[in-house]
C-alpha cells in the first residue's frame, strides 16, 4: 500500500524524472493534474506507482503520453499492435486497455524481469490475454517476420521506445509490417530537447550519446515519401508515421 507521500511524489513528474518539453513545468503539472491523472484507470495508476520505486523509472512512458497512446489506438480502432521497448509496461497497459477482447500486441524487450515486476497489475486489469511478450533483441524477431509474407501489411499500430539506435534499422523492417493507413509511433523523437543543443552543450553521457541517432532518424523520417508524419511534443517527442505506400 502506497503512503500519502509516496503517492504524491509518483504524480509529482519531476520526481519520477520525467522530461516535461514545456516552457513551465507547472504548465506540465497542470495538465497531469486537470486532465490526465483524474481520468487515469486505476490499473495505470497503479503500475505507475509502482514503476516510480524502481531505479530506472526515468524510462517509463509519462501518464500524458500513455493517455494520448490509449485515446490514439481506439481512434484507429487498433487490433493488431506491436511495442518495441516494454520497460514495466506502462505503454503497453495503455495499449491493452484500448485494444478490443481479441486485440494482440506482440511485445518485446530484452529485459523480461521489469516487464514481470508490472505483469501481475496488467493481468489484474484482466487485459493480460491480449499480450505475447517476446524476450530479446528486436531486430532478428523482425528480420524473421519480414520473411514471411503474411506479416506483411499485418500490424495496425506498432510503438517503438527501445534502442534509439536502432530505430532506423527497426524502421527499415517496421514499414513491411505495418498496414497502409497504420500508423508507427516513434518515441524520444525530441530527445531531452537535446535536438537543438549547441554542439558544446553539456549534455548527460547517454543523452549526447543518442543524440546524433535521434537527429538522422527525424531526417529520414521527414524525408521517407511512404509515410506521413507528424511529430507531437507529448512526452519526449513522437513522431507518428502513417503508412501511406
Ligand atoms: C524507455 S524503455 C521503454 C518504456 C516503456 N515503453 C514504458 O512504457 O515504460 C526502453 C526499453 O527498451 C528495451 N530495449 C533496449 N534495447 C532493446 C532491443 N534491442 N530490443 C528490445 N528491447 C530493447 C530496454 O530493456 C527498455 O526496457
Amino acid at each position: 500500500m502506497a503512503t500519502n507521500v509516496e503517492q504524491q511524489q509518483s504524480s509529482r513528474h519531476q520526481e519520477v524524472g520525467h522530461k516535461s518539453l514545456l516552457q513551465s513545468d507547472a504548465l506540465y503539472q497542470y495538465i497531469l493534474e486537470t486532465s490526465v491523472y483524474p481520468r487515469e484507470p486505476e490499473a495505470m495508476k497503479e503500475l505507475r506507482e509502482l514503476t516510480a520505486k524502481h531505479p530506472w523509472n526515468i524510462m517509463t512512458t509519462s501518464a500524458d503520453e500513455g493517455q494520448f497512446l490509449n485515446m490514439l489506438l481506439k481512434l484507429i480502432n487498433a487490433k493488431n499492435t506491436m511495442e518495441i521497448g516494454v520497460y514495466t509496461g506502462y505503454s503497453l497497459l495503455a495499449t491493452a486497455l484500448a485494444l478490443p477482447e481479441d486485440g494482440k500486441i506482440l511485445a518485446m524487450d530484452i529485459n523480461r524481469e521489469n516487464y514481470e515486476l508490472g505483469l501481475p497489475v496488467i493481468q489484474k486489469a484482466g487485459v493480460a490475454h491480449k499480450i505475447e511478450f517476446k524476450e530479446g533483441p528486436a531486430l532478428p524477431v523482425l528480420d524473421l517476420m519480414v520473411e514471411d509474407a503474411k506479416n506483411h501489411g499485418a500490424y495496425d499500430f506498432i510503438f517503438v521506445d527501445a534502442d534509439k539506435d536502432n530505430y532506423l534499422n527497426y524502421h527499415k523492417r517496421l514499414i513491411e509490417l505495418v498496414k497502409v493507413g497504420g500508423l508507427i509511433g516513434y518515441d524520444n523523437t525530441l530527445w531531452n530537447g537535446s535536438v537543438v543543443a549547441p554542439p558544446d552543450a553539456p549534455l548527460r553521457k547517454y543523452v549526447r550519446y543518442y543524440r546524433d541517432f535521434v537527429l538522422e532518424l527525424n531526417k529520414a523520417l521527414a524525408a521517407d515519401p511512404r509515410i506521413e508524419i507528424c511529430m507531437l511534443p507529448v512526452g519526449d517527442g513522437i513522431t507518428l508515421c502513417r503508412r501511406v505506400s
